[in-house]
């Protein structure tokens, strides 16, 4: 990633804020975030790469200009409070930014939460898409090295049984209204790809973990309720496997997907790491038993709860593609990643405790 101007769409994610953090601290990219900054979007998951939370929140469209006249080799990095499927907002982005290339990460991310309202991941997961699709397209014609990249899930693919993997040639068969939105999102980008030639790279990943992921998801949940001496909801018998991959291998994968991918093409990625969902929720009690020991194990406080409308079974990557053909290699396995991950949470209470007390507290979401 040389000297490239970059949009991070949902840039204050989980995934987006690994990136961005990636592009500013590794390469010498100038990055624009555009982050609608939802219940799931923390300014302060930039506050290393030198985002002030107090006073960039409200950098809306009018101030862009003065931003990117700041931008220098030191600063690399500017913040936009804009919704994707604000057509003109996205339209003057482009074309003020200039960019040579947009990761779209932007969505609504959580499983559960699209079962109790779907709409919001029709609209901006859909609709928003397409609307970044269109703005990108007018761009393009006046640059025609941009790359439109779209992180998408591999939750389009659907379920597997007990054994095999999804391939980049795996038809999709998702399952709930996330996956649905995904899935939808994935074919539009193809269609602006095959219909108006606009170059794209679509990444399909496995299950991200790490630091600064919003504490809905199991692990970071999981590790809370630890520390709140909450149960550990496990859906169903706790037998449904993910393939866990360390967030920011995933941005590495998207950067080199965005530098040596080929145009027009998917990647899978995905590090082999299956776990049940107990197998995950056990380990991380037995590294909080060993670095914040109590007088009965963190096991005891495991609980079945209800099962997850529609639980997908079984997700796991063939990742040969992208390692075959881009040498893309996980930094991170299971192990050293989740004691990372633990680690960084005892350590990073400034970063949770707020969001824990003012925005999602551990509820449970999506029963149907
Ligand atoms: P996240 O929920 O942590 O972050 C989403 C970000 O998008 C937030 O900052 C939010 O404010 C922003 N956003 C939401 N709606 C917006 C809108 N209308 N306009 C502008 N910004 C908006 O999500 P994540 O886990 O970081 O996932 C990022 C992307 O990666 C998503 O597209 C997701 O589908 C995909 N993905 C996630 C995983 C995973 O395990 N988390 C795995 C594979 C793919
Ligand atoms: O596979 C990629 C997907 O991974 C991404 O596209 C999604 O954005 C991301 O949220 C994630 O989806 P999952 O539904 O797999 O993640 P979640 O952390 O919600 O759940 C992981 C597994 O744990 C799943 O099988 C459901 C289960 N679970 C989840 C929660 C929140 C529990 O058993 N208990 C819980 O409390």
């Amino acid at each position: 990633m040389k000297n490239k101007r970059c949009i991070v769409t949902g840039g204050c994610g989980f995934i987006g804020s690994a990136l961005t953090r990636l592009l500013i601290k590794e390469t010498d990219c100038q990055v624009l975030v555009i982050d609608k900054l939802t219940y799931a979007g923390v300014p302060e998951s930039l506050k290393e790469v030198g985002l002030d939370p107090e006073r960039d929140v409200d950098n809306d469209i009018s101030t862009l200009n003065s931003q990117l006249a700041t931008l220098n080799s030191e600063k690399r990095l500017a913040f936009l409070r804009a919704d994707i499927c604000d057509q003109e907002a996205m339209d003057k982005a482009f074309a003020e930014f200039r960019p040579d290339t947009i990761f779209h990460l932007a969505a609504e991310s959580h499983v559960d939460r699209s079962i109790d309202g779907p709409g919001e991941f029709i609209r901006t997961n859909i609709t928003g898409t397409a609307t970044l699709l269109q703005a990108a397209l007018k761009w393009w014609k006046q640059h025609p090295s941009f790359v439109f990249q779209h992180i998408s899930t591999d939750e389009v693919y659907g379920t597997l049984g007990e054994t095999g993997y999804f391939t980049e040639k795996t038809p999709y068969s998702p399952h709930s209204p996330y996956s649905a939105s995904k899935a939808s999102s994935d074919h539009l980008v193809r269609a602006w790809h095959d219909t108006y030639g606009l170059p794209i790279r679509i990444t399909n990943c496995s299950n991200n973990y790490g630091p600064y992921h919003f504490p809905e998801k199991l692990i970071p949940l999981v590790i809370l309720n630890c520390l709140d001496g909450k149960p550990l909801p496990v859906y169903g018998k706790g037998a449904n496997v993910r393939d866990w991959l360390f967030v920011e291998d995933h941005a590495r994968a998207l950067m080199l997907v965005n530098e040596k991918g080929a145009d027009g093409e998917t990647y899978n990625v995905g590090g082999h790491n299956e776990r049940t969902n107990l197998e995950v929720v056990e380990t991380i009690c037995r590294i909080m038993d060993e670095l914040r020991p109590k007088a009965t194990s963190y096991l005891d406080l495991i609980t079945f709860v209800t099962d997850r409308p529609g639980h997908d079974l079984r997700y796991a990557i063939d990742p040969s593609k992208l390692m075959g053909e881009l040498g893309w290699k996980p930094r991170e396995n299971f192990e050293s990643g989740i004691r990372r991950t633990v680690q960084w949470y005892l350590d990073n209470e400034w970063w949770w405790k707020p969001i824990h007390e003012q925005r999602y507290s551990g509820q449970r979401l999506g029963k149907g």
